[in-house]
């Protein structure tokens, strides 16, 4: 089950062109096309005439055309040709979703299209701020989105995952933490005083001795998270808001589901510091893509080992406190869809 009427990110921007671009999102197969004047577009996959996938088809000017008998399809996913054939029957249409193209990705409404309010996108404006250095990546996951949110709510596993790149173990030992909770937002705030830097922030920041270091992270529904990260020479008073001689940095996550077994997982890396350098932008993206490469290996495993036996029970501990949360949220959410659902079939 799926939180529905939310903006998801479906693609990158570069992604979708016109060559048409077949991507399962939230289970749906979803067809990703631009017009003529680069207008992203989205259509149900499936052809109606005899359900092969669109994406397998062409564009011809405005219009995706399907591969095996040539039907053509309009912006509003109307059938507006048949080959060898003048009436076209009204039910000779596909779904069409909401797209609206921002921060370079593709989002995309999966529910309700009277709900689709582009002001609910949620911001990351790192990817695109000029007072930023930032580049954003894909990975394709296999394992259900929730095993990336609790990743990444709970940090503590820097210090073993990570241990050659973000990770010390100062972070599970030396650390004042911080879960906050809203109606619909968590906030995990960790700071970590006076010890020494991770192997990543040696290399980007060239700290010499101990630093303060924080990680802020806000989690919003269904499956964003936002990470500021960063440190400055100990003592400098981090901690009140004096950020000097210091990094920083965005650890930007908008996950999406393909399946219930399956992700498609956009990140990006901004950085405060030297941002005009694309040598740096690459060698902070880097750091962090060998990270996070780490920590698809521990989803994918995950949810081999889930799938194994689904049932057996698991055991909670205090880190998971961020990630615990934010289930209770989605699982509210997720029964407030449920019963908004059941009341607009009531009332047909
Ligand atoms: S299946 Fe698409 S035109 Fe026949
Ligand atoms: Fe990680």
């Amino acid at each position: 089950m799926f939180l529905r009427n939310y903006w998801y990110v479906a693609a990158t921007d570069s992604e979708v062109g016109r060559k048409p671009l077949g991507r399962l999102i939230l289970g749906e197969p979803i067809v990703f096309f631009r017009t003529e004047d680069g207008k992203p577009v989205a259509f149900e996959d499936r052809c109606a005439h005899r359900h092969l996938p669109l994406s397998m088809g062409k564009l011809v000017g405005d219009r995706l055309q399907c591969h095996y008998h040539g039907l053509q399809y309009d912006q509003a996913g109307k059938c507006v040709r048949i080959p060898g054939q003048d009436q076209i029957p009204p039910t000779a249409r596909v779904k069409t979703y909401p797209v609206v193209e921002r921060y370079h990705w593709v989002w995309i409404w999966m529910g309700d299209p009277a709900l689709a309010d582009p002001a609910k996108i949620t911001d990351f404006h790192w990817l695109d701020d000029p007072n930023w250095g930032a580049k954003p990546s894909y990975l394709h996951v296999d394992a259900n989105w929730q095993l990336v949110v609790d990743n990444l709510l709970d940090l503590t596993h820097l210090a073993f995952v990570h241990e050659t790149t973000i990770g010390n173990m100062a972070l599970v030992e030396h650390a004042a933490v911080k879960v906050q909770r809203t109606h619909d937002n968590v906030v995990v705030t960790r700071w970590i005083i006076d010890q020494p830097a991770p192997p990543t922030f040696v290399k980007v920041g060239k700290f010499t001795g101990n630093v303060d270091r924080w990680q802020i992270i806000d989690y919003t529904p269904p499956a964003f998270l936002r990470l500021d990260v960063g440190a400055t020479p100990t003592g400098t008073g981090a901690p009140e808001g004096r950020r000097i001689n210091g990094i920083g940095m965005r650890n930007l996550n908008a996950i999406t589901p393909e399946t219930e077994t399956t992700s498609h997982y956009f990140w990006g890396q901004a950085h405060d510091f030297d941002v005009k350098n694309p040598e740096m932008t690459e060698r902070v993206f880097q750091q962090i893509k060998t990270a996070f490469l780490e920590d698809v290996a521990v989803f994918t495993a995950q949810q081999r080992s889930i799938l194994q036996r689904p049932d057996a029970p698991q055991v909670d501990i205090n880190a998971d406190a961020g990630g615990i949360q934010a289930r209770r949220i989605v699982d509210r959410l997720r029964r407030d869809e449920q019963a908004g659902a059941a009341s607009v079939v009531a009332a047909e």
